[in-house]
């Protein structure tokens, strides 16, 4: 059936906890709720190119708007002038939407030799691309290096002793921890080292041949803060100083990733509204601030994920089933099972809510749901303590659903077939590449 899209958009409202008490339960006499005023997802989240993709699919799929990419790049570029992108894969490795930053300008950062051998399928030059992964086998280093690759992430010397002989003479850039404080996913103790490591770490660099490059931070994925960049820019500061006293120079800070994405809710159906001005306003102040205290010019790098590609992609899925059970302390529960899920598209789905659009119900009665996707699996859910989803009573299997702001590590974290659940289909609409393939 094709869908069809409303004048009026039915926009999931999220039930907010204070309304149930206990939270996720609501009572067994609670009548349904009679639709009043949703608010609409804010236009700029969705470019009209993206609703009518959405609009015109028949079938699941993941779409990607490739000129909203552009734009928010490009958006990117004008709030951080002289700061070089290099676009983390890892968050939608999808060649339409890597060839289109590539044909902006955008470097890459990658994980994987894998990734490497991606980016360069773009046409980026070698050189636009660095190793971003502190963890890596001899294997990975020396693939990267025959691929072309100059530029590693490191954090500790064992990887240092790793880089020098199987990437000899590879400029090396530092990773250092952060909190994650502030951050969805904080990212704090798998990466990166102390600013005493920090020194060891440079200064086995360079007595091995390498070129100490430079400092990298990432303070959490989703960060909610300014607050983060300022504490990061403290540690950088600080170490460059401290690099300084040792003869190292750098040339290079790698602010790594973080930005967040606009368009999603928390875990428990609240928008998220991070401080984006406050942000690039410290991150501009702390780039000034650490050009003054380095003894050379410093080039700065950000290796933008979801900020890029989130609100830029929505999938277009169908509702398995709303169904009505009573647990066994004996409240009832709605839940609104989806076509699409943790496994197939929605991966992040446990730690926060994506806007759901039902383009085919404008009004009548509406249940506050559990959202899950269709796997037998529990932890294909939205975080199942509050943050109920508004639905409309009359939605049947079958009905189309809009998923917005999910572009980013989407296709990337689907599994191959989790409960014999295929990843999505994927298109691009927008910028020159029109065609998709299975993502
Ligand atoms: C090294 C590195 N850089 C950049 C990113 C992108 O982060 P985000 O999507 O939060 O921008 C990640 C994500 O895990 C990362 O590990």
């Amino acid at each position: 059936m094709r869908p069809q899209t409303t004048d009026v958009r039915q926009i999931a409202e999220p039930r907010r906890t204070a309304d149930h008490g206990r939270t996720g339960h609501r009572a067994p006499t609670a009548p349904a709720i009679v639709h009043a005023s949703i608010a609409p997802i804010p236009d700029q989240h969705v470019r009209p190119a993206l609703r009518a993709a959405l609009a015109a699919a028949i079938e699941d799929t993941i779409i990607y708007d490739l000129d909203g990419i552009g734009r928010q790049y490009a958006a990117l570029c004008a709030e951080l002038p002289g700061v070089a992108v290099r676009f983390a894969m890892k968050a939608c490795p999808v060649d339409e939407v890597l060839g289109h930053l590539a044909r902006l300008g955008s470097g890459f950062d990658a994980a994987s030799p894998q990734e490497i051998a991606q980016a360069l399928r773009t046409g980026v030059a070698p050189g636009l691309i660095h190793y971003g992964n502190t963890v890596k086998s001899d294997r990975n280093i020396a693939e990267a290096y025959r691929l072309g690759v100059r530029d590693f992430a490191t954090d500790c010397l064992e990887d240092v002793g790793a880089i020098a002989e199987h990437a000899p003479g590879s400029r090396v850039f530092c990773r250092l921890a952060t909190t994650g404080e502030g951050a969805l996913w904080g990212l704090s103790r798998k990466f990166g080292c102390s600013p005493e490591d920090a020194l060891r770490v440079l200064g086995a660099a360079r007595s091995a041949g390498l070129v100490p490059s430079g400092l990298s931070v990432h303070v959490g994925s989703q960060q909610m803060t300014a607050g983060a960049w300022v504490a990061a820019i403290d540690s950088l500061a600080a170490v460059l100083e401290a690099l300084s006293r040792r003869g190292i120079t750098p040339d290079r800070i790698n602010l790594g990733g973080g930005l967040p994405a606009l368009g999603v809710l928390d875990r428990h159906g609240r928008p998220l509204e991070p401080p984006l001005e406050k942000m690039f306003l410290v991150i501009r102040e702390g780039m000034e601030r650490l050009r003054a205290v380095n003894a050379a010019p410093l080039d700065f790098l950000l290796e933008p994920g979801r900020h890029l590609v989130a609100d830029h992609g929505a999938i277009r899925a169908h509702v398995a089933r709303l169904s009505s059970r009573h647990r066994l302390d004996g409240t009832r529960e709605d839940w609104l099972y989806l076509s699409c899920g943790k496994f197939n598209g929605l991966y992040e789905m446990d730690q926060l809510q994506y806007r759901l659009e039902f383009p085919t119900h404008s009004g009548g009665q509406f249940v506050d749901a559990m959202v899950a996707g269709p796997t037998c699996d529990s932890d294909d859910a939205y975080a199942q303590e509050d943050g109920l989803v508004r639905v409309p009573r009359a939605i049947t299997s079958g009905d189309p659903v809009w998923v917005h702001s999910c572009g980013a590590y989407a296709a990337a974290y689907a599994t191959r077939g989790f409960n014999g659940f295929a990843p999505l289909p994927y298109t691009c609409v927008g910028g020159p590449a029109l065609d998709g393939g299975d993502a």
